[in-house]
């Protein structure tokens, strides 16, 4: 690929209202990393970058015990990155250990030690949590100076892309920057939707096929994000295009201090620290075309006046199908349903929301007070919709 072809560089300054800023830490003495040879015990706060901008810790969802980073500053504590998102362990008997050879990895009770810089240890580093959010193994000199990085956490990103942070390919080691989308609040393991860079846009793709793209960078934004949406950003965002001999990736910055992150849902949802929304949840697959989004063909029997609707229904019985492969999520299963003429209704199985059930027959509405009711997913054309709302509406 000519590399001098394809370079381009964008730099956005969008208007500047308020910028909110990491405050420095007044927190605690907390180190920001692990030596050679040294494990930490569990625990939620095991470190803290230099300026306390970020925790990495292990936490705990009801699928199991994780490590992942955070915002400290976060209330909610939402996961930047998490380093065992396929390979929960079970239980709190875990360490985080920079062994003597420099490999870094979980040791836990529950089976093999799960290992980070697999092949990229070296016997005299260190591994440390930086104010950018990434977790770095580096090889040091005889004077304790940093020779060469080894490792990096944002070399395998989650779903949350960091001031940064790249998406995008390493031409020479092959090396693949996306972000992939948890299953659900409860399942951080890879699940229906990812974002990549191809050169030129962003491509969010459910299950490998293209959902939306983001439309060429040019002037102030995206073709198909408003720059009328950026503007209500409150901060400022630099975006960075590079394609070279070596790699090809796309890059945003912030002020110095500004806390941000692009966070792509299992709903396929796009958005970014403030809650301003690039792309909305299920926006796709709904009723109307947006911008950017790949036309998803409705099979013939379907026009693209369906949309799923949460309701509550008489149970009827038993799913007419089910499927428990729980790798599949709740966006999985509504895409399945409604590319299947014969499917009404779907929902999960597990109480974890993986696993797929679907519903064969038009289900009965439930009143207030009625047994067996049960909430499903419910494919309803925008008339039915209408309907069920002036019925509604007209028996008050
Ligand atoms: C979700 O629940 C199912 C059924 O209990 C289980 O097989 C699966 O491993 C769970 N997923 C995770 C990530 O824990
Ligand atoms: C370092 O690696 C060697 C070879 O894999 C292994 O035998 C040794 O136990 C390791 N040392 C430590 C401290 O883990
Ligand atoms: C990068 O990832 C995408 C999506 O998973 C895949 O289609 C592509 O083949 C990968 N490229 C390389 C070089 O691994
Ligand atoms: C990037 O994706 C867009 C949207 O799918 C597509 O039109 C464009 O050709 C792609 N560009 C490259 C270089 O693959
Ligand atoms: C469509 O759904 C019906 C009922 O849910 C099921 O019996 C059938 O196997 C499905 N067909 C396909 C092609 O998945």
């Amino acid at each position: 690929m000519g590399s001098s072809e394809c370079l381009s560089s964008a730099i956005l300054s969008l208007i500047l209202s308020c910028v909110w800023l990491g405050g420095p830490c007044s927190c605690s003495a907390r180190t920001d990393s692990i030596k050679l040879g040294e494990g930490l015990p569990f625990s939620e706060n095991l470190l803290v970058s230099a300026q306390g901008t970020f925790t990495l810790g292990f936490f705990s969802l009801d699928t199991g015990t994780y490590l992942g980073i955070w915002y400290t500053s976060d209330v909610n504590n939402k996961k930047v990155w998490v380093a065992n998102r396929d390979k929960p362990i079970s239980g709190t008997n875990a360490n985080l250990m920079l062994d003597g050879n420099g490999t870094l990895m979980i040791i836990h009770s529950g089976g093999d030690p799960i290992v980070m810089n697999s092949n990229q240890a070296s016997g005299n580093s260190i591994a440390t949590l930086l104010d950018s959010g990434n977790f770095v193994v580096a090889e040091l000199n005889t004077d304790g100076s940093v020779k060469q990085t080894l490792w990096e956490s944002f070399d395998d990103p989650t779903d949350t892309l960091l001031p940064g942070m790249k998406l995008g390919i390493n031409l020479k080691t092959r090396q693949n920057w996306s972000l992939a989308s948890w299953i659900n609040e409860q399942v951080p393991a890879p699940g229906t939707f990812t974002l990549e860079w191809n050169g030129t846009q962003l491509v969010m793709k459910r299950r490998g096929d293209i959902y939306w793209s983001s439309g060429i960078l040019k002037d102030l934004g995206f073709e198909f994000i408003s720059s009328v949406r950026f503007a209500t950003h409150h901060s400022i965002y630099y975006f960075i295009s590079v394609c070279n001999d070596n790699e090809i990736y796309f890059s945003y910055s912030v002020q110095d201090g500004a806390i941000s992150k692009w966070v792509l849902n299992s709903r396929g949802g796009f958005f970014d620290t403030h809650g301003t929304l690039f792309v909305k949840e299920d926006m796709c697959d709904r009723y109307d075309k947006y911008p950017g989004c790949a036309v998803q063909e409705p099979p013939t029997c379907r026009t693209r006046d369906y949309q799923f609707m949460k309701q509550s229904v008489l149970n009827s019985g038993y799913p007419s199908l089910m499927n428990i492969d729980t790798s599949l999520g709740l966006s999985d299963c509504q895409a399945i349903c409604r590319n299947n003429c014969s499917c009404t209704a779907c929902n999960t199985v597990f109480t974890n929301g993986t696993g797929c059930q679907f519903w064969r027959d038009k289900l009965p509405r439930a009143q207030v007070g009625d047994a067996n009711q049960e909430e499903l997913y419910v494919l309803s054309s925008s008339e039915d919709i209408g309907k069920r709302l002036y019925v509604l509406h007209s028996e008050k």
